[in-house]
């Protein structure tokens, strides 16, 4: 009899064609969902091409919507295009502080630097007279409500023409942490990413799906019941379409059934955006699980949670997670020297 096994993965094969176009860095073919603001993207930095300033954009939208892929989207169509103006991506999240924004300007630049020792201001020194010999240049500070100190982009500001800036943030409130000075010289003009709905939801995750798993692993049922699940996200969807599938390979099946996205959603249950690091993660909990509590208390409970940070660190933490746009903090005047906050998830 033929077909008996043919529900069955044997055990050399996989659901998967390519798992890497689940992968965060991988940057899409085609995103029309966003055609219309990776033509603004491209609109503002034309004048480059004519050696004039284009206008400085503020991006900003929650997370997984698509603003790191359509940037990168452009400035791979750029580098394509021309060798004129130059791209420079900075991931803020992974270079917080000035030293390594420092240190990635110069790598971009093409300027090498030992990893310590070299102090940020005569690297930035160095990194500027590089870029000083391009004709056009773009750099995008992305998630840049990370970035500890901004006075970099005042210098950079300051000595390079001919220059773009791109700012991205998930909290289109982020602006108002901007010094005024840096604000109203950046100029920025802002450009919102609009929430995707959930036909546009399906259509982003069924494209992907398509690419990456072999036919038939997934039927449109599933990639609908998933789209509900992420919240908007997509980073979040893709997550729960590799967990399915993964399900799915370890008990040998050949498709994707619906316990195996039912266990998927159970397995990744955090509520969390997707762009947090997992010690922000126990921070937000902390502060979810004791809303309008004062701040020493939630720490107590961080605490007692397994968090390791020092008070000082929790603070910072906090800071860093009100930045974002996921809290609001209110002073109480009480406590020690009046310094007692009481902290609120932001709805
Ligand atoms: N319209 C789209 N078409 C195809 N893939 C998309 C689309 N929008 C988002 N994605 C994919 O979703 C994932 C998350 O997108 P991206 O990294 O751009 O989010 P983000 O808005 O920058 O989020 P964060 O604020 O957390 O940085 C990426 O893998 C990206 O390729
Ligand atoms: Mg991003």
């Amino acid at each position: 009899m033929e077909g008996l096994f043919s529900d069955v993965l044997m055990h050399d094969e996989t659901l998967f064609i390519d798992e890497s176009l689940f992968d965060y860095k991988y940057v899409p073919e085609k995103m029309p969902e966003r055609n219309n603001e990776i033509k603004e993207i491209a609109e503002s930095i034309k004048p480059l091409f004519s050696e004039r300033r284009g206008s400085n954009l503020f991006i900003y939208g929650r997370p997984g919507i698509g603003k790191t892929a359509s940037i990168k989207f452009v400035f791979n169509e750029l580098k394509q295009t021309s060798s004129e103006v130059t791209p420079i991506h900075i991931n803020c999240w992974s270079n917080q502080s000035t030293h390594a924004i420092a240190l990635e300007l110069a790598r971009k630049s093409g300027l090498i630097f030992p990893p310590k020792g070299v102090p940020a201001d005569l690297i930035i020194k160095n990194a500027i007279k590089k870029l000083k010999e391009k004709k056009g240049l773009i750099i995008c500070f992305d998630e840049a409500d990370r970035v500890n100190e901004l006075s970099i982009i005042y210098q950079l500001l300051k000595e390079l023409d001919n220059t773009n800036f791109i700012l991205i943030s998930n909290n289109n409130e982020w602006k108002a942490y901007i010094e005024p000075r840096l604000l109203s010289r950046l100029n920025l003009k802002n450009l919102e990413f609009k929430d995707y709905n959930e036909e546009q939801m399906n259509e982003i995750l069924s494209r992907r799906a398509g690419m990456a798993l072999r036919q038939g692993v997934i039927n449109k049922e599933l990639i609908n019941l998933i789209a509900g699940k992420s919240k908007g996200d997509v980073r979040k969807g893709m997550a729960l379409i590799i967990e399915s599938a993964r399900l799915a390979e370890r008990d040998a099946s050949r498709k994707i059934l619906k316990k195996y996205v039912e266990n998927a959603i159970i397995n990744l249950k955090d509520d969390a955006p997707t762009g947090l690091s997992n010690e922000e993660k126990r921070v937000l909990k902390a502060i979810k699980d004791n809303e309008g509590e004062i701040s020493g208390r939630v720490y107590a409970d961080y605490l007692n949670n397994e968090g390791e940070l020092t008070l000082r660190s929790f603070r910072r933490y906090i800071k860093i997670i009100e930045r974002m746009g996921l809290i609001t903090i209110e002073g109480t005047g009480e406590g020690f020297h009046g310094k007692s906050r009481r902290l609120w998830i932001k709805k």
